[in-house]
Parts: C-alpha cells; sequence; structure tokens
C-alpha cells in the first residue's frame, strides 16, 4: 500500500485560494497537470488492479466505507452487490458525468485532470458488479468529452480495458443526471425521469440491472483498490470516510474545484468575511446563514440537523451586496423551466412556487401579494413527494431554506424594500434558459 500523495489541489476555471489541509489523492497536486497523460497516470498510480472476479472487491468497498459522490452518499458497495447479484453478464455499468448542476464543476475538472483514475474505476466496478457493457454518460458541451476517445483509443492499445467504453452525450439539463433519466437516455430514448420502482440496479438501461455510479466515485473506487479501505479511511471522519471534490464559489466571484478531506471546516474552504449566508449542496441544497457556516464542517453529519446536505460539494458564499432572497428566486425560476413537464404538480407547481417567489424577491415589478408567503408554503407542500422524482423536493427544500435564513429580508421585501447593493447575479443559470425540448 503506498500513501496518498501529499500536497494541495486546487482546479478550475479561477485562480487557486489559499491553501488549508487539503489532499491530492484524485486531482494532481498543484503545478502538476500530467494526469490525462496515460503513461504518467500509470506512472503515477500503477496498472489496474484487476481483482479477477465478480464481487471480489466489494468487501473492500465495504469496509472502506465508500458511499456515492453525485449527491445522495449511498454506500457504494450495496449498489455493488445488488447489482452483482443478477448474476454474471447482464448488468451494464455507468459512469455519471451527466453533472446537469449549474453550480458543479467537479466532475468535469476531474474528467479533464485525472481521466484515467475515472476509467480505472469504471473497469473495477463493472469486473465487481459482473457488467458486460460500460457507459461514460457525459455532458455533451464539457470541455472534457472532447479528448475521451483518445483516452479510450489509447487504454484499447495498452490492452488496459477488459471492456469496451461506450461514450453517451448527456444533454445539458439540471435532471439529465438523475439516474432514471441516465437510463432512458443510455436505452436510446431521452434523459427523462421516471417513476421507481423499479430502480435502476433492478431494471435500467435496455431492462438490465444497472450500476450508476458517479464518476467521482469511481475515481476513489480506483485507489481504494489500489491502496485499500484503511488508506481511504486516513482521510475523512469514521461516519465519512475519505475526500470529496468541492466547487467552490467564494464571495468575489472567483470559482475553483477543491480536493478536501470530509471533516474540513467549512471557514477553511470558504472566505466567509462579511457574507451573509452559504450554499451549501447546490441549487437541490440549502442556504446556511453564514454565523453558522464558520462553525460547520464539511459532512453530512453536522449539515442534516441544519437541513442541509453535501450534495455533490457545491458551497457558494453570498457575498454581502446581494439579496439572497432574489438569487433564490432566479434559480428557482430556472428550476421551474427545468421541470421534465410529465407529472402535474411539478409542472404546474413548481412555476407558480417560482413566480410567488420572483414577486416577494421584487423581481416581478408589484409589491408582494400580503398572502404569498402562506401561498408559497401551502403551494410547497402540494408538490412535495408528487413527482416521478425528486426535483420538486429538493427544489422546495432549497426554497425553504431560503426563507428561513433571508428572514429579515422577506419582511424587507413585503414592505417593498431590498438591501442589495448590487442586482448583479451571482449564482449561475445557463444563459437563456433551457425551453427547449432538447433532453437527447
Ligand atoms: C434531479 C437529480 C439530478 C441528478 N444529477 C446527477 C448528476 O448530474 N450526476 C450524478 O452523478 N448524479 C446525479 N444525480 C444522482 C443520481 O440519480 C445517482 O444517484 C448517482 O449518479 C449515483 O451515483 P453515486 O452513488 O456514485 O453518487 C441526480 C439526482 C437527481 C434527483
Ligand atoms: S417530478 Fe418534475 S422533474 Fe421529476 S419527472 Fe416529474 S415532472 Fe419531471
Amino acid at each position: 500500500m503506498s500513501p496518498a500523495l501529499p500536497g494541495p489541489t486546487m482546479a478550475g476555471p479561477a485562480t487557486p485560494g489559499p491553501d488549508t489541509a487539503r489532499l491530492s489523492r484524485l486531482l494532481p497536486p498543484a503545478g502538476h497537470h500530467y494526469a490525462d497523460d496515460l503513461a504518467a497516470h500509470l506512472g503515477r498510480h500503477g496498472p489496474v488492479p484487476y481483482r479477477g472476479g465478480v464481487g471480489r472487491l466489494i468487501p473492500e468497498v465495504r469496509a472502506a466505507g465508500l458511499t456515492g459522490r453525485g449527491g445522495a452518499a449511498f454506500p457504494t458497495y450495496r449498489k455493488l452487490e445488488a447489482v452483482a447479484a443478477a448474476g454474471p453478464g447482464r448488468a451494464v455499468a455507468v459512469g455519471n458525468a451527466a453533472e446537469g448542476e449549474p453550480a458543479s464543476h467537479k466532475d468535469e475538472t476531474l474528467l479533464r485532470l485525472a481521466p484515467h483514475l475515472v476509467l480505472d474505476g469504471l473497469q473495477l466496478a463493472a469486473e465487481a458488479a459482473g457488467a458486460a457493457r460500460a457507459v461514460l454518460y457525459v455532458r455533451r458541451d464539457s470541455r472534457a468529452a472532447t479528448r475521451l476517445d483518445r483516452h479510450l483509443t489509447q487504454r484499447l492499445a495498452r490492452g488496459l480495458d477488459r471492456i469496451a467504453v461506450e461514450v453517451v452525450p448527456a444533454p445539458p439539463r439540471f435532471l439529465a443526471g438523475e439516474e432514471s433519466a441516465l437510463a432512458s437516455r443510455v436505452s436510446g430514448g431521452a434523459a427523462l425521469p421516471r417513476f421507481t420502482p423499479p430502480r435502476v440496479f433492478e431494471r435500467g438501461v435496455d431492462g438490465r440491472p444497472t450500476l450508476v455510479q458517479n464518476v467521482e466515485t469511481l475515481a476513489h473506487l480506483a485507489l481504494i483498490a489500489r491502496h485499500g479501505p484503511d488508506w481511504f479511511r486516513a482521510a475523512g471522519t469514521p461516519e465519512e470516510p475519505g475526500t470529496m471534490l468541492c466547487t467552490l464559489r467564494q464571495a468575489d466571484g472567483s470559482v475553483t474545484v477543491a480536493e478536501a478531506a470530509i471533516g474540513t471546516p467549512l471557514a477553511s474552504l470558504l472566505d466567509l468575511g462579511p457574507g451573509t449566508a452559504v450554499l451549501v449542496g447546490g441549487y437541490h441544497g440549502a442556504w446556511i446563514p453564514a454565523a453558522h457556516a464558520a462553525g460547520i464542517r464539511l459532512t453530512n453529519t453536522m449539515l442534516r440537523p441544519l437541513g442541509a446536505s453535501l450534495g455533490a460539494g457545491v458551497l457558494a458564499a453570498l457575498p454581502a451586496d446581494r439579496c439572497g432572497l432574489a438569487e433564490t428566486a432566479r434559480v428557482a425560476r430556472y428550476l421551474a423551466l427545468e421541470s421534465a413537464g410529465q407529472c402535474g404538480p411539478c409542472l404546474n407547481g413548481l412555476p407558480r412556487i417560482a413566480a410567488a417567489l420572483a414577486e416577494l424577491a421584487g423581481l416581478a415589478g408589484r409589491r408582494p401579494d400580503p398572502e404569498v408567503i402562506p401561498d408559497l408554503s401551502r403551494w410547497a407542500g402540494l408538490v412535495e413527494g408528487r413527482g416521478a422524482c425528486h426535483h420538486p423536493e429538493g427544489t422546495v427544500r432549497f426554497i425553504r431554506s431560503a426563507l428561513r435564513v433571508f428572514a429579515a429580508e422577506v419582511r424587507q421585501h413585503q414592505q417593498g424594500r431590498c438591501v442589495a447593493r448590487s442586482r448583479v447575479p451571482f449564482l449561475p443559470t445557463p444563459a437563456g434558459p433551457s425551453t427547449d425540448a432538447d433532453w437527447s
């Protein structure tokens, strides 16, 4: 077993911020951008450590305590076991790099800087689950997608991959990475969610048992297979071991992707400065007051009592000059437009909720109706749990957290006032909302 390579890891579209207790397990250490080169990857990590049989890696993944990094933190070994139980040769293994969340860049960054770690993980997960088919589902406008064919050809030439990997493009839509939407798209249909059960591990791509893992989860799995569970657990907390990739959106507008041990103080990742609130877990996540965030660590255990969770690792510090209510209203409008339009409560309810929030936030050009708060809470209750997927619950969680955390702003807005000094949008939404029907 070899230890983690020490050193900071920061990557992203903007300049790295100050380093703290960050690790470089997945991403190359700062200043090294060699990891998309196959020879350098093999030099750093060695060959793919196949186990030579279905299920053999699963006890190690279980002992490591690896959980999914795509948002739900579900124990990875349980999905591997469920799919492996279908018997060898029937299942499909899919690496999920749809990254539909506009605020997240971690999967794109990982695939750009360490693609071979993801591809090793996909092979190893396919072997463990007894899958006969391996697919990488990649956001079609991602910068990482362009080089994948070259990486796969090189791996094939070196005889690294035991099963050929197909690359399936994902539409750049918020829901495209939801696992039943993924299964539909990889089966040749539209990337639309469907009612469950059956879950995709029972009936997924082409009706076959399907293992869907986020690409970051696969990269961790590739390292567990090389270094073992104890090495993995040397970072993180006993309940939530390992590291995770976070997309950090600082109040000054800079955006970076950092790898941090789970349990790292939020204050060492985000400059909380004079900011008012922090968004944790992205657009299906929750706002927490900056004063609370200062004492919080990067763990679901600490976040859940605040109604938040790590999700796929988006952390955003709201600048002091913006209105959290207006930011939430803008994102809620985007989320309402991203409804797949299949389930009545979601199709009708989310736009209503988003319109009421826009009215409250002063974006509708009129003073809010006094009944807007009770209306919002009633409509939120009507959409929750009424859809094929979790989009309504996630959206409602995000909005409720805003009404809680920005209660003072809500009172101001009800009087027709807003304290924001800047109306420049902070949280990203795609330019021009996706009102088209392109789900392929
Ligand atoms: C609305 C919605 C969008 C999702 N988008 C993604 C995504 O873009 N990428 C991803 O890996 N998982 C996404 N998920 C989670 C997947 O359904 C699935 O749980 C995950 O890919 C499983 O991998 P993991 O266990 O390794 O996290 C989404 C879930 C929901 C409800
Ligand atoms: S709940 Fe909403 S987003 Fe999910 S499938 Fe139904 S209509 Fe689409």
